[in-house]
């Protein structure tokens, strides 16, 4: 799905992460981070990260740690999805859900534990004291109570409630577009682009991380467990609101239309060419 160029940032990824689970002295609890982590999640965040960082010249190979420990904090984000009391679900990324496979128990402290480490990696970076504040911070407000964490609450809440459209967008934002957004200021700080590319990056990476949902909730609407590594049509069986359910799925291909081209324009409005961002767009071609 990604670019062949930014793939190669896919070995030394692999090895960060591995080296930080392989540091992990509880096995049970290292086997159970392991499991989820390296089930072969598309490794999108963290690659969208280094794409930010190489495209604007910055040191890829500091920016390791930051990019893995983004994949951890996702990787948390989807076990504690998957729990019984969230979206219930047996199936992740082609494998049992940590907690079918390890009972819930282990499978909310493997996500705790992803989580943590995910600050603890990010704060690893080899860069001056300000810039590794601003990334933990960045990751922070993203992930946590007007982030990540907000839009679960809003997508548990929209099961009561039939949202409109500006109340699924905002929910979309949080849930998804948070770290995708954080994805690409992590970057952005860590190759220290200026003011003007920073403010095109943002809109990029909002409208990235919109069509990054609709795209799920049509793949949902649309797409096989094979396919999919996951339950399919589990939006509809736990009455979710998605694009998909609010527009019909032509409109909400109409919506995804909208937020790619919005994305390319965005990218348009930098100060050079960035080829290896440009790639991400063929996800949803
Ligand atoms: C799934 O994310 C959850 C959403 C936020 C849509 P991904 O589609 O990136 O899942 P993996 O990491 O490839 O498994
Ligand atoms: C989950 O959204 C987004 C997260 C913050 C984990 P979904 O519930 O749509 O993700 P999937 O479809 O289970 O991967
Ligand atoms: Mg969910
Ligand atoms: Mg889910
Ligand atoms: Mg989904």
């Amino acid at each position: 799905m990604i670019e062949p160029e930014t793939q190669t940032l896919l070995a030394p990824l692999e090895a960060t992460m591995t080296q930080a689970l392989d540091a992990v002295a509880n096995t049970h609890l290292q086997d159970a981070m392991r499991y989820s982590v390296m089930a072969g999640g598309k490794r999108l965040r963290p690659l969208l990260l280094l794409a930010t960082v190489a495209s604007f010249d910055g040191p890829v190979q500091q920016a390791l740690p930051a990019a893995a420990g983004l994949e951890f904090l996702h990787t948390y984000s989807l076990i504690h999805d998957d729990l019984p009391a969230m979206d219930n679900d047996d199936l992740r990324r082609g494998r049992a859900t940590s907690h079918k496979r390890f009972g819930t128990a282990t499978a909310i402290l493997a996500g705790d534990a992803l989580q943590a480490e995910a600050f603890g990696l990010a704060a690893q970076v080899a860069a001056p004291p300000a810039v590794v504040v601003a990334l933990v911070q960045t990751l922070a407000r993203a992930a946590g109570a007007s982030g990540m964490v907000a839009g679960q609450v809003r997508d548990m809440d929209g099961e009561h409630h039939r949202l409109d459209l500006a109340a699924l967008r905002q929910l979309q934002a949080e849930k998804t577009g948070a770290l995708i957004e954080a994805a690409v200021r992590m970057g952005a700080l860590i190759a220290g682009v200026g003011a003007a590319d920073l403010a095109a990056l943002g809109d990029f990476a909002a409208a990235f991380g919109l069509a990054f949902q609709i795209q799920d909730d049509i793949n949902d609407a649309t797409k096989t467990a094979a396919e999919l590594g996951k339950t399919p049509n589990k939006d509809v069986a736990e009455g979710k609101a998605t694009f998909p359910s609010l527009l019909g799925l032509d409109g909400a291909r109409a919506a995804l239309a909208e937020q790619v081209a919005a994305a390319r324009a965005a990218l348009g409005g930098l100060s050079r060419p960035v080829p290896q961002l440009s790639a991400f767009l063929t996800y949803f071609e």
